[in-house]
């Protein structure tokens, strides 16, 4: 068996390379000598229209499998199985990637083995668009991208220089080269750092019933607990997401628990706590409840009308008496006197450290994609600048991995 020192980086890897019609699909033949000569095997899919850019014979000799394009084999009807394609695959590697390829895979369109496969696929995806300057920059396609981004689909995003069409820009498909490199890295085992580790992270607003149509909640779009489960989860660990409703799709490799009220997110979050080595708590969670909820419609009639609402349990301050050597990390978001209130929640909740969201800064807090936070911990502040969402939740795996350590 190989040793460490030379085992090759793709060594034992299956990568499923799909080919879409671009012209660029000539540096598919290269790509596939470079992924094979990194150990990993490699089977192709294509397109019906790939197959006018680059010939099936070709691609089958260097990877050495015969090349997939038809649902069924028109010679003897044997069935092409995308779901066991996509079973079979540790990363599913589509390069070049047209627009039209990534327009189809943003609306879940299924035409071709490319794209149901796509569908199937529950591996790591990776697109390496490839197209005309003005196609990339179109807003149609950069949505596209923001959308399959969102999914949890890695982009190589194209480089800058001369394109088929004569003119210069950005749209050139990534060198064969830097998308091996892009490859290995994403499936290197040594960089799941987080590998064995159990967490639950707690996302999105409650929903606190007042009748059978009303209901009390607020603007937490759960994107930044989303991000930091996913990211937890790219680094290895197995991730509890305990979630309010949220317009999200579940980042991959994630356990998903649904949940309405703040009593079920208590009830979740308790039990998940116990098995875990470590709690985010990220979600909006309600500080009160109706007292009553009204079991059928509440009728308007004149004048003023009166909710009682009662306190609801404290899930981060509940798992910070639990905690014993667990980690546990919380998030304040505060209008006044940040800081003060944050360290005054980092002790009476027994977090490790805090995520202290301000909404007096711009581009902070609830919808946007960005955050602009500052961690405090017991031995001090640290604030980071404007970041994306993605960034900041890889900042506080960071963080997280130091404490776990
Ligand atoms: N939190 C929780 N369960 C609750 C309320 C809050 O788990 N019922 C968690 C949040 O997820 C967050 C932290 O506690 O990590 C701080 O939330 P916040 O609502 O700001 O704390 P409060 O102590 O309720 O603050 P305030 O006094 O400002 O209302």
């Amino acid at each position: 068996m190989a040793s460490d020192v030379t085992a090759l980086p793709l060594e034992g890897r299956r990568i499923l390379l799909g080919i879409t019609g671009s012209i660029a699909a000539y540096k598919a033949a290269v790509l596939c000598r470079l992924l094979k000569c990194a150990g990993a095997e490699v089977r192709v899919v294509m397109t019906p229209l790939a197959k006018q850019f680059i010939t099936p014979l070709t691609m089958a000799t260097l990877s050495k499998n015969p090349i997939l394009v038809e649902f069924f084999d028109p010679e003897n009807g044997a069935w092409n199985s995308h779901v066991a394609l996509g079973e079979w695959a540790d990363c599913y590697l589509i390069a070049p990637a047209t627009a039209n390829t990534l327009a189809k895979m943003a609306a879940g369109v299924a035409d071709n083995l490319l794209l149901t496969t796509y569908l199937s696929a529950r591996c790591p995806v990776v697109v390496a668009p490839a197209m005309d300057l003005d196609m990339y920059a179109h807003e149609a396609t950069q949505q596209n991208l923001r959308t399959l981004r969102s999914r949890g689909v890695e982009i190589i995003e194209p480089a800058e220089g001369e394109l088929a069409s004569g003119l210069r820009g950005k749209g050139r498909m990534s060198e064969p080269e830097q998308i091996t490199a892009f490859v290995a890295e994403l499936l290197d085992e040594k960089k799941k750092s987080l590998a064995g580790k159990r967490m639950i992270v707690t996302a999105g607003a409650t929903i606190e019933a007042i009748d059978p149509v009303r209901f009390i909640s607020n603007h937490s779009s759960g994107k930044m607990g989303y991000a930091i489960a996913g990211e937890l989860a790219a680094r290895g660990a197995e991730v509890t997401l305990i979630t309010g409703r949220t317009a999200l799709s579940t980042p991959r490799g994630v356990r998903r628990v649904d949940i309405l009220s703040a009593a079920e997110m208590y009830a979740e979050a308790v039990r998940a706590y116990a098995e875990a080595d470590g709690g985010v708590m990220c979600a909006a969670v309600a500080d009160y409840t109706p007292a009553e909820v009204a079991q059928t419609k509440i009728r308007k009639h004149d004048g003023e009308m009166t909710l009682t609402l009662r306190r609801t349990q404290d899930i981060a301050a509940e798992l910070g008496r639990q905690k014993g050597d667990r980690l546990l990390v919380g998030f304040a978001l505060e209008t006044d006197d940040e800081e003060a209130h944050a360290e005054e929640k980092l002790r009476r909740k027994n977090f490790d450290f805090i995520v202290l969201n301000s909404l007096r800064d711009a581009g902070a807090g609830f919808r946007g994609d960005t955050n602009k936070v500052t961690f405090i911990d017991r031995a001090g502040r640290e604030e980071l600048p404007l970041l994306s969402k993605r960034e900041v939740a890889r900042r506080i795996a960071d963080k997280i991995e130091t404490f776990l350590k």
